[in-house]
């Protein structure tokens, strides 16, 4: 396992949020080189991978378990979308009869309750995997500040979890966003919901948070796991 592309990125340079998972996307595809048909992307949200598809594959089908995302991803004559909860095994049951090229996952997968078991329904589908999950040193330092323990899996775990299930090349994505001010990157926070709901400090412990936390820039980490067609 290697750290590849520690990229430093300026969040002022942007004017829409979710930069980061934006480049995350465009890592994951920037690996698949043979124009899959047919894609499954679980966690598609409102439609990232899609949008960001160099190819019109013959079918798309996107999964996400959040009606607010899938009613903004875009629809075609080649894209089902299936309002699906991943962490169940329901969600998979009748995929198989899609014979998938390509599965995809980009920044989703850090949220499943049990990260084994829904790697081993992925599996069961028999295609080639290219997944990117946040890990637990995304914002080590404002974590670590806050004196709260790190939310995701550790970088360890998740790995050992990947290579249980799939034999894919594994890399490891560290990016920094850099912002003008504290309260820049605490608006910012707010506003793409990279904490997903996190909501743990209250008024007055946020504000020490702002006034300690040493750097002017969030961290984050992210595993790609990326298999051979
Ligand atoms: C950060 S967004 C990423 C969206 C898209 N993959 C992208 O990269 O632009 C994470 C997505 O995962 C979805 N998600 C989280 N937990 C899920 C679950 N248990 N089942 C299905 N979707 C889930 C969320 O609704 C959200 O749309």
């Amino acid at each position: 396992m290697n750290v590849q592309n520690a990229f430093s990125l300026n969040a002022e340079a942007y004017e829409q949020v979710n930069i980061i998972q934006k480049r995350v996307v465009d890592e994951l595809l920037s690996r698949i080189t043979d124009r899959p048909e047919c894609l499954l992307d679980i966690g598609c949200g409102s439609g990232g991978v899609y949008r960001a598809l160099k190819w019109q594959p013959a079918c798309f089908v996107g999964m996400d378990f959040a009606e607010g995302m899938l009613s903004r991803h875009p629809k075609a004559d080649n894209v089902t979308l299936l309002k699906r909860d991943f962490n169940t095994q329901d969600a998979f049951k009748d995929l198989d009869t899609f014979a998938f090229d390509r599965i995809i996952s980009s920044s989703a997968l850090q949220w499943a309750d049990d990260l084994d078991a829904v790697l081993a329904n992925i599996a069961t589908l028999n295609a080639p995997v290219s997944l990117a999950i946040f890990t637990a040193n995304t914002f080590k330092t404002l974590y670590q500040t806050a004196n709260l323990p790190p939310l995701l899996r550790s970088k360890e775990e998740t790995v050992r979890l990947l290579e249980k299930h799939f034999q894919g090349n594994i890399e490891v994505l560290e990016y920094t966003l850099t912002f003008s001010s504290v309260r820049e990157m605490f608006r910012y926070m707010k506003q793409s919901g990279v904490g997903a709901g996190r909501n743990v400090l209250g008024y007055k412990a946020m504000k020490q948070l702002m006034q300690t936390y040493p750097l002017e820039y969030l961290e984050y980490e992210i595993v790609l796991m990326h298999e051979k067609g």
